[in-house]
């Protein structure tokens, strides 16, 4: 049996899915965004950066644009360095495409970075140490390699990911905001 608490938090979190399913819609006043990037360019994760403040600040959420930028470069990032397409998708000595996906509506802000490559990102499960190891050994077992996803999940809400009907995947990322961005119908 779950405690009260446990339902009320599921049911926010379906709440949050169902609408994303079933709303993106400009006439109920979101803000969306949808561009694609090379991973071969030189300014990939800077463009994605820029492109990230602007949506954010366009849409009235300027409280989230540095996590939010944070997290974006991390995922677009992780395609540059990790993303090989599924042989379908490759062109020989083509460009690695990037599709990133904003969706702010009325309050949940979707993120998400696709790429071409079938293969899971792979997603940090709990604490990679005990707390108590913490201190003074810390930066002994601290890695320096699979921060990015680890961010990413404690600057959002939630973080996963979902295959694509046409091959490759999209890392999708959720933020809460507190109601006052993009909720607003046009009159
Ligand atoms: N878009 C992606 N396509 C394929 N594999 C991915 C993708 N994103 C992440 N991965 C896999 O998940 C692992 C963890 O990603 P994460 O960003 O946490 O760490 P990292 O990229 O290895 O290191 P860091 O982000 O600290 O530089 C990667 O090492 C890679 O194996
Ligand atoms: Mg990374």
């Amino acid at each position: 049996m779950m405690d009260a608490g446990k339902v009320e938090w599921l049911a926010g979190e379906l709440d949050a899915y169902t609408h994303w399913f079933a709303a993106p819609d400009a006439s109920t006043g979101g803000h969306f965004l949808t561009f694609t990037l090379f991973a071969e360019s030189d300014d990939t994760a800077r463009t994605a950066r820029d492109m990230t403040a602007v949506f954010l600040r366009g849409a009235g959420a300027d409280a989230v644009v540095d996590d939010v930028r944070l997290v974006v470069s991390e995922l677009v990032g992780n395609v540059v360095n990790h993303a090989v397409p599924d042989r379908h998708l490759a062109q020989a000595g083509g460009c690695r495409r990037i599709d990133v996906t904003f969706k702010l509506w009325p309050k949940w802000l979707f993120i998400g970075v696709g790429d071409e490559d079938s293969t899971p990102p792979l997603l940090p499960a709990g604490e990679g140490f005990s707390p108590s190891l913490a201190g003074e050994l810390a930066e002994a077992i601290l890695p320096d390699t699979g921060r990015g996803l680890l961010i990413a999940q404690r600057l959002a809400t939630s973080v996963w990911w979902a295959p694509e009907e046409r091959g490759g995947k999209t890392v999708w990322c959720r933020f809460d905001l507190d109601g006052t961005a993009g909720d607003a119908p046009p009159s």
